[in-house]
Formats: C-alpha cells, sequence, structure tokens
C-alpha cells in the first residue's frame, strides 16, 4: 500500500471576512484560542499522516511558515507551496504534484473544522480505492458541493453549489484520492466560475466508478468558518467544549505526544519554547497529569 500525503489548501482572498482578512490571511485567525490552520493540521496527524504541504498565497505563505515551521518540533514534516493565482481547489494537486510523489492524498481545506472521533479519516485512508468523499447534513446544503444518494449508498449525483440541492448532504472540505487525481486535475477545465472545481474531480471518479461516499454521523461537528458570524460561532464551539471538558482541541504539541510523533523529551523541549501563556500552563498540565487519550 502507498502512503497518504496531506495537502491543507490555506489560499484565497478570503474577502468574505473583510476587513478582518486585510491583516492576515483568512485560515491564521483565530478561533478561539489558536490561528485557524492549527485545526485542520490537528486533524490530519490525528489521522496518522505525518508528511504534510500547505498551499497558500505567496504573500501569505511566510506568515504560515514563521508560525509552523517545518514541523520538526511535532515529528512531522511541513512543506510550503505559493499558489501564484488561485484558480480553484483542484489546483492543489497541480501543485501538489512532486509532493504527492506516487502516494494517496488527503485533501483538507485550512478553513474546515472538524470535531469529534475521528476515526471515520482513518479507516478511509486505510480502505480508499479511488476517491473517498463524505457527506454532512446541512441546513443549508446550497452553499457547498452536494451528493445525492441512493438508498443503497451509491453516488446518484454531485453538484457544486445547486440552487435547488437534490439532497440534504453537503460535501465537506476534507477528501482522500488515489494517486489518479493529479492526472485528472491536470485535464480539468475551468467550471462557470472559472476555477477548477473540485466537485469536477469528483464526477470524474464517480462516472469510473471509483467514488465512495461515506456519512460523517451526528458525532461529527463540522464547523464553517466563511463569514463573520460563522467564525465567532466556532470559535464559540470550541471555547464551549474546551472550557466544560477542561481539554483543548488542536493543541499540536499534545497530539504529536498522543501519537507518538515524538518522546516525552521532546515535548517537555517543545514547552521550553512556548511563551507563558494559557496554552503553555496546559500543555505542562498534559505533561504532569493524567493524559486522555486522543481517539
Ligand atoms: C468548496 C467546494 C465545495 C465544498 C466546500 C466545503 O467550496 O467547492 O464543494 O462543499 O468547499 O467547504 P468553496 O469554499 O469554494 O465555496
Amino acid at each position: 500500500m502507498t502512503a497518504t500525503k496531506a495537502i491543507i489548501l490555506a489560499g484565497g482572498s478570503g474577502t468574505r471576512l473583510y476587513p478582518l482578512t486585510a491583516v492576515i490571511s483568512k485560515q491564521l485567525q483565530p478561533v478561539y484560542d489558536k490561528p485557524m490552520i492549527y485545526y485542520p493540521l490537528a486533524t490530519v496527524m490525528l489521522a496518522g499522516i505525518k508528511d504534510i504541504l500547505i498551499i497558500s498565497t505567496p504573500h501569505d505563505l511566510p506568515h504560515f511558515e514563521s508560525v509552523l515551521g517545518n514541523g520538526n518540533q511535532w515529528g512531522i514534516n511541513i512543506e510550503y507551496k505559493a499558489q501564484a493565482a488561485p484558480k480553484g481547489i483542484a489546483e492543489a494537486f497541480i501543485y501538489g504534484k512532486e509532493f504527492i510523489g506516487n502516494n494517496q492524498v488527503c485533501l483538507i481545506l485550512g478553513d474546515n473544522l472538524f470535531y469529534g472521533k475521528l476515526d471515520f479519516l482513518r479507516k478511509a485512508l486505510q480502505s480508499n480505492t479511488g476517491a473517498t468523499i463524505f457527506g454532512y447534513q446541512v441546513h443549508d446544503p446550497e452553499r457547498y458541493g452536494v451528493v445525492e444518494l441512493h438508498p443503497d449508498g451509491t453516488v446518484i449525483s454531485i453538484e457544486e453549489k445547486p440552487k435547488h440541492p437534490k439532497s440534504r448532504y453537503a460535501i465537506p472540505g476534507l477528501y482522500v484520492f488515489n494517486n489518479d487525481v493529479i492526472s485528472i486535475a491536470e485535464n480539468l477545465e475551468p467550471g462557470p466560475r472559472g476555477e477548477l472545481e473540485i466537485t469536477d474531480v469528483q464526477k470524474q471518479y464517480l462516472q469510473q466508478g471509483k467514488l465512495r461516499v461515506e456519512l460523517m454521523g451526528r458525532g461529527i461537528a463540522w464547523l464553517d468558518t466563511g463569514t463573520p458570524e460563522s467564525l465567532l460561532e466556532a470559535s464559540q464551539f470550541i471555547h464551549a467544549v474546551e472550557k466544560r471538558q477542561n481539554l483543548k482541541i488542536a493543541c499540536l504539541e499534545e497530539i504529536a505526544l498522543q501519537m507518538n510523533y515524538i518522546t516525552a523529551e521532546d515535548y517537555n523541549q517543545c514547552i521550553q519554547r512556548l511563551p507563558k501563556s494559557s496554552y503553555r500552563e496546559y500543555c505542562e498540565r498534559v505533561a504532569q497529569e493524567f493524559i486522555p487519550q486522543y481517539d
């Protein structure tokens, strides 16, 4: 079996969050107590992926690099690639061609937050043969890619932001593709909004009978951060769960330790580099107390 690499796409102009995005890119905005990119990074780390490429604009890329570095501190490898002009999500596979090599790839959009039991992703990585996408029931599917399913679970149609959605299942920005995705993306024509649409990639797998959809159950929270209101709601959600449980979500140091990406000694060195903050205090507590297992 080939390995899995992950791409976090953190480009785009984020105009819907203006003037916040006049200062700093969308995926570095705070979601309660961490920059947004920490959450998708945590998702792929928890899925067992250690090779990660971050794609962003030439202007924003250095900011991501200064926040995350090369990933060594968390026992992972983070690479960076500038996307000259954003021409659609599927372009990530063209920019990521060398990085992906002959492996399968998990793509996560840098503004998509997932919370809950993530074993669905680990299972998808293990069992994927073509493309695996997810379906998540929402009240406003017209804002997303929408998947229509046959009662037996097979896919009937995929549509990008349909005016009249054929189902309530939105397709979250988290996908697993085999290596064919590179050539599919390279041969894709731009869609009506002038972009290489990720839904067109999915349609090609569908035509080949190689598209599988897994429904995300109620136990998973998929949070949107595209508007000032949804960004605030995401912060409130993270705050509510963290406060109630007295645990942090997407604490990358803790995850690196839990996943055995780093040793206890590395972990303590990580803490020494952190400035005095509630984040550092939390990491210190994790080192001292019983550490609840992630699952
Ligand atoms: C993109 C995809 C869409 C997907 C969504 C998830 O939409 O095109 O299929 O459902 O991300 O966040 P966009 O962010 O380009 O509006």
